[in-house]
Protein backbone atom coordinates (compact mmCIF):
# COMPACT_ATOMS: atom_id res chain seq x y z
CA UNK A 1 0.00 0.00 0.00
CA UNK A 2 1.56 3.47 -1.41
CA UNK A 3 1.35 6.41 1.43
CA UNK A 4 -0.23 9.59 -0.13
CA UNK A 5 0.96 12.79 2.20
CA UNK A 6 -1.48 15.85 3.15
CA UNK A 7 0.09 18.37 4.12
CA UNK A 8 -2.41 21.08 5.00
CA UNK A 9 -1.71 21.49 8.61
CA UNK A 10 1.70 22.51 7.76
CA UNK A 11 -0.26 25.58 6.10
CA UNK A 12 -2.61 25.47 8.94
CA UNK A 13 0.39 26.68 11.04
CA UNK A 14 2.01 28.95 8.96
CA UNK A 15 -1.50 30.79 8.83
CA UNK A 16 -1.67 30.87 12.86
CA UNK A 17 0.61 33.98 12.20
CA UNK A 18 0.15 34.83 8.59
CA UNK A 19 4.15 34.54 7.84
CA UNK A 20 6.43 32.73 5.58
CA UNK A 21 6.94 29.56 8.00
CA UNK A 22 6.62 26.28 8.12
CA UNK A 23 6.38 26.42 4.29
CA UNK A 24 3.72 23.52 2.69
CA UNK A 25 5.48 23.16 -0.11
CA UNK A 26 9.44 22.60 1.78
CA UNK A 27 7.16 19.99 4.14
CA UNK A 28 5.99 18.12 0.83
CA UNK A 29 9.83 17.99 -0.75
CA UNK A 30 10.77 16.28 2.51
CA UNK A 31 7.70 13.79 2.54
CA UNK A 32 8.22 12.85 -1.28
CA UNK A 33 12.10 12.51 -0.54
CA UNK A 34 10.97 10.27 2.75
CA UNK A 35 8.71 8.08 0.29
CA UNK A 36 5.66 9.42 0.03
CA UNK A 37 3.48 8.52 -3.42
CA UNK A 38 1.60 11.89 -3.47
CA UNK A 39 1.17 15.08 -1.95
CA UNK A 40 -2.33 15.85 -1.01
CA UNK A 41 -3.99 19.52 -0.14
CA UNK A 42 -7.44 20.64 0.22
CA UNK A 43 -8.00 24.15 -1.53
CA UNK A 44 -11.28 24.74 0.73
CA UNK A 45 -13.10 27.48 -0.14
CA UNK A 46 -12.23 29.64 2.62
CA UNK A 47 -8.71 29.22 2.01
CA UNK A 48 -7.83 27.65 5.85
CA UNK A 49 -4.88 26.06 5.24
CA UNK A 50 -3.50 26.21 1.72
CA UNK A 51 -3.79 29.12 -0.82
CA UNK A 52 -3.65 29.70 -4.40
CA UNK A 53 -0.09 30.82 -4.39
CA UNK A 54 0.69 27.35 -2.50
CA UNK A 55 -1.15 25.21 -4.78
CA UNK A 56 0.90 26.66 -7.55
CA UNK A 57 4.10 26.48 -5.86
CA UNK A 58 3.15 22.90 -5.17
CA UNK A 59 2.28 22.21 -9.02
CA UNK A 60 6.39 23.66 -9.57
CA UNK A 61 7.50 20.97 -7.36
CA UNK A 62 5.89 17.95 -6.65
CA UNK A 63 7.49 15.23 -8.75
CA UNK A 64 5.15 12.39 -7.26
CA UNK A 65 1.86 13.15 -7.93
CA UNK A 66 -0.24 15.82 -6.73
CA UNK A 67 -3.67 15.20 -5.42
CA UNK A 68 -6.48 18.32 -5.17
CA UNK A 69 -8.90 17.75 -2.96
CA UNK A 70 -11.75 20.36 -3.61
CA UNK A 71 -15.31 21.03 -3.55
CA UNK A 72 -17.61 20.66 -6.86
CA UNK A 73 -17.62 24.37 -7.47
CA UNK A 74 -17.19 25.95 -10.81
CA UNK A 75 -14.49 28.36 -8.95
CA UNK A 76 -12.25 25.03 -7.89
CA UNK A 77 -13.07 23.09 -11.42
CA UNK A 78 -11.34 26.45 -13.03
CA UNK A 79 -8.68 26.30 -10.77
CA UNK A 80 -8.02 22.39 -11.22
CA UNK A 81 -8.09 22.91 -15.13
CA UNK A 82 -5.61 25.64 -15.12
CA UNK A 83 -3.31 23.94 -12.48
CA UNK A 84 -3.90 20.61 -13.24
CA UNK A 85 -2.79 17.95 -10.37
CA UNK A 86 -2.45 14.69 -11.67
CA UNK A 87 -5.54 13.52 -9.87
CA UNK A 88 -8.76 15.37 -8.16
CA UNK A 89 -10.38 14.36 -4.82
CA UNK A 90 -14.12 15.45 -4.58
CA UNK A 91 -14.98 16.22 -1.08
CA UNK A 92 -17.89 17.33 0.46
CA UNK A 93 -17.51 21.12 2.17
CA UNK A 94 -19.16 22.81 5.05
CA UNK A 95 -17.88 26.39 6.35
CA UNK A 96 -18.34 25.40 9.72
CA UNK A 97 -16.67 22.18 9.81
CA UNK A 98 -13.84 20.99 11.65
CA UNK A 99 -12.22 19.08 8.41
CA UNK A 100 -14.31 16.82 6.05
CA UNK A 101 -17.00 14.93 8.06
CA UNK A 102 -18.68 12.58 5.76
CA UNK A 103 -18.44 10.74 2.37
CA UNK A 104 -19.44 13.10 -1.03
CA UNK A 105 -23.51 13.03 -1.55
CA UNK A 106 -23.62 11.68 -5.09
CA UNK A 107 -27.03 10.34 -4.84
CA UNK A 108 -27.70 13.99 -4.59
CA UNK A 109 -25.40 16.02 -7.07
CA UNK A 110 -25.25 13.18 -9.54
CA UNK A 111 -26.48 14.89 -12.57
CA UNK A 112 -24.34 17.65 -11.75
CA UNK A 113 -21.23 15.21 -11.12
CA UNK A 114 -21.58 13.93 -14.36
CA UNK A 115 -21.27 17.17 -16.00
CA UNK A 116 -18.54 18.21 -13.56
CA UNK A 117 -15.77 15.37 -14.15
CA UNK A 118 -15.34 15.18 -18.44
CA UNK A 119 -13.78 18.61 -18.09
CA UNK A 120 -11.32 17.51 -15.61
CA UNK A 121 -10.72 14.06 -17.55
CA UNK A 122 -10.16 16.04 -20.95
CA UNK A 123 -7.60 17.90 -19.16
CA UNK A 124 -6.10 14.50 -18.28
CA UNK A 125 -6.76 14.39 -14.26
CA UNK A 126 -7.75 11.66 -12.85
CA UNK A 127 -11.01 12.01 -10.44
CA UNK A 128 -11.45 10.12 -7.41
CA UNK A 129 -14.38 10.82 -5.08
CA UNK A 130 -14.48 10.74 -1.26
CA UNK A 131 -17.06 8.19 -0.38
CA UNK A 132 -19.07 6.22 2.55
CA UNK A 133 -17.70 2.68 2.15
CA UNK A 134 -21.44 1.70 0.94
CA UNK A 135 -22.08 -0.17 -2.55
CA UNK A 136 -24.43 1.87 -3.77
CA UNK A 137 -21.87 4.81 -3.74
CA UNK A 138 -19.58 2.96 -5.47
CA UNK A 139 -22.27 2.20 -7.94
CA UNK A 140 -23.09 5.55 -8.51
CA UNK A 141 -19.50 6.49 -8.73
CA UNK A 142 -18.56 4.15 -11.80
CA UNK A 143 -21.71 5.47 -13.67
CA UNK A 144 -21.14 9.41 -13.16
CA UNK A 145 -17.47 8.57 -14.53
CA UNK A 146 -14.39 7.96 -11.73
CA UNK A 147 -11.59 6.54 -11.84
CA UNK A 148 -10.80 5.73 -8.02
CA UNK A 149 -13.10 6.15 -5.06
CA UNK A 150 -11.24 6.90 -1.55
CA UNK A 151 -13.06 5.08 0.97
CA UNK A 152 -13.81 7.12 4.07
CA UNK A 153 -12.10 5.55 6.88
CA UNK A 154 -12.96 7.99 9.57
CA UNK A 155 -15.70 6.30 11.13
CA UNK A 156 -13.32 3.02 11.58
CA UNK A 157 -11.12 5.14 13.51
CA UNK A 158 -13.62 6.03 15.80
CA UNK A 159 -14.46 2.48 16.32
CA UNK A 160 -13.28 1.58 20.48
CA UNK A 161 -14.48 -2.13 20.90
CA UNK A 162 -13.02 -5.04 18.96
CA UNK A 163 -16.17 -6.25 17.51
CA UNK A 164 -16.89 -2.74 16.06
CA UNK A 165 -13.89 -2.59 14.48
CA UNK A 166 -13.62 -6.07 13.13
CA UNK A 167 -17.03 -5.24 11.47
CA UNK A 168 -16.06 -1.90 10.19
CA UNK A 169 -12.85 -3.18 8.71
CA UNK A 170 -15.13 -5.90 6.74
CA UNK A 171 -17.20 -3.33 5.35
CA UNK A 172 -14.18 -1.36 4.09
CA UNK A 173 -13.37 -4.54 2.69
CA UNK A 174 -16.22 -5.79 0.64
CA UNK A 175 -16.45 -2.40 -0.74
CA UNK A 176 -13.14 -2.24 -1.78
CA UNK A 177 -13.58 -5.76 -3.65
CA UNK A 178 -16.92 -4.72 -5.17
CA UNK A 179 -15.34 -1.12 -6.24
CA UNK A 180 -12.74 -2.91 -8.13
CA UNK A 181 -14.82 -5.45 -9.50
CA UNK A 182 -16.90 -2.27 -10.62
CA UNK A 183 -13.76 -1.23 -12.56
CA UNK A 184 -12.66 1.26 -10.20
CA UNK A 185 -9.52 1.97 -8.46
CA UNK A 186 -9.26 2.28 -4.79
CA UNK A 187 -7.79 4.45 -2.18
CA UNK A 188 -8.60 5.22 1.50
CA UNK A 189 -8.30 7.63 3.98
CA UNK A 190 -9.35 10.03 6.95
CA UNK A 191 -8.49 9.72 10.66
CA UNK A 192 -5.80 6.82 10.27
CA UNK A 193 -2.90 6.81 12.06
CA UNK A 194 0.22 4.67 13.44
CA UNK A 195 -2.06 2.40 15.68
CA UNK A 196 -5.13 2.17 13.82
CA UNK A 197 -3.15 1.72 10.79
CA UNK A 198 -1.92 -2.07 12.08
CA UNK A 199 -5.31 -3.50 11.49
CA UNK A 200 -6.40 -1.91 8.80
CA UNK A 201 -3.24 -3.02 6.35
CA UNK A 202 -4.84 -6.71 6.49
CA UNK A 203 -7.50 -5.18 4.21
CA UNK A 204 -6.56 -6.55 0.77
CA UNK A 205 -6.90 -4.36 -2.54
CA UNK A 206 -6.71 -0.57 -1.15
CA UNK A 207 -3.50 1.06 -3.04
CA UNK A 208 -3.09 3.75 -1.54
CA UNK A 209 -3.85 5.64 1.64
CA UNK A 210 -3.99 9.73 2.51
CA UNK A 211 -2.60 10.96 6.03
CA UNK A 212 -2.60 14.03 7.30
CA UNK A 213 -3.13 15.15 10.82
CA UNK A 214 -1.06 12.26 12.21
CA UNK A 215 1.99 12.56 9.89
CA UNK A 216 2.38 16.48 10.60
CA UNK A 217 1.38 15.83 14.46
CA UNK A 218 4.15 13.06 14.52
CA UNK A 219 6.18 15.51 12.13
CA UNK A 220 6.27 18.74 14.80
CA UNK A 221 8.14 16.31 17.44
CA UNK A 222 9.79 14.12 15.79
CA UNK A 223 10.61 15.91 11.69
CA UNK A 224 8.90 14.91 8.76
CA UNK A 225 11.17 12.54 7.01
CA UNK A 226 10.93 10.21 10.63
CA UNK A 227 7.23 10.70 10.70
CA UNK A 228 6.67 9.42 7.05
CA UNK A 229 9.38 6.65 6.91
CA UNK A 230 8.08 5.44 10.25
CA UNK A 231 4.56 5.45 8.70
CA UNK A 232 5.50 3.79 5.14
CA UNK A 233 7.56 0.81 7.91
CA UNK A 234 4.13 0.24 9.46
CA UNK A 235 2.10 0.18 6.33
CA UNK A 236 4.12 -2.50 4.67
CA UNK A 237 4.86 -4.59 7.54
CA UNK A 238 3.21 -8.18 6.26
CA UNK A 239 0.04 -8.41 8.66
N1 LIG B 1 -8.93 12.05 2.76
C1 LIG B 1 -9.79 13.10 2.67
C2 LIG B 1 -10.77 13.11 1.56
C3 LIG B 1 -9.74 14.16 3.58
O1 LIG B 1 -10.58 15.19 3.47
C4 LIG B 1 -8.76 14.13 4.61
C5 LIG B 1 -8.66 15.27 5.58
O2 LIG B 1 -8.25 16.41 4.90
C6 LIG B 1 -7.88 13.02 4.66
C7 LIG B 1 -8.01 12.00 3.74
C8 LIG B 1 -6.81 12.93 5.70
O3 LIG B 1 -7.41 12.82 6.96
P1 LIG B 1 -6.51 12.95 8.27
O4 LIG B 1 -6.02 14.36 8.33
O5 LIG B 1 -7.44 12.59 9.38
O6 LIG B 1 -5.38 11.97 8.10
Amino acid sequence: MRLAVNIDHIATLRNARNEQQPDPVTAASAAELSGASGIVCHLREDRRHIRDRDLERLRESVTTKLDLEMAMTDEMQRIAVRTKPELVTLVPEKREELTTEGGFDIEGHYDRLREFIPPLRDSGIEVSIFIEPEKRAVELAASAGADIVELHTGPYSLKKSHADIEAELERLGKTAAFARDAGLRVVAGHGLNYYNIEPFRTIGGIEEISIGHAIIARAAIVGMERAVREMIRLVNTPA
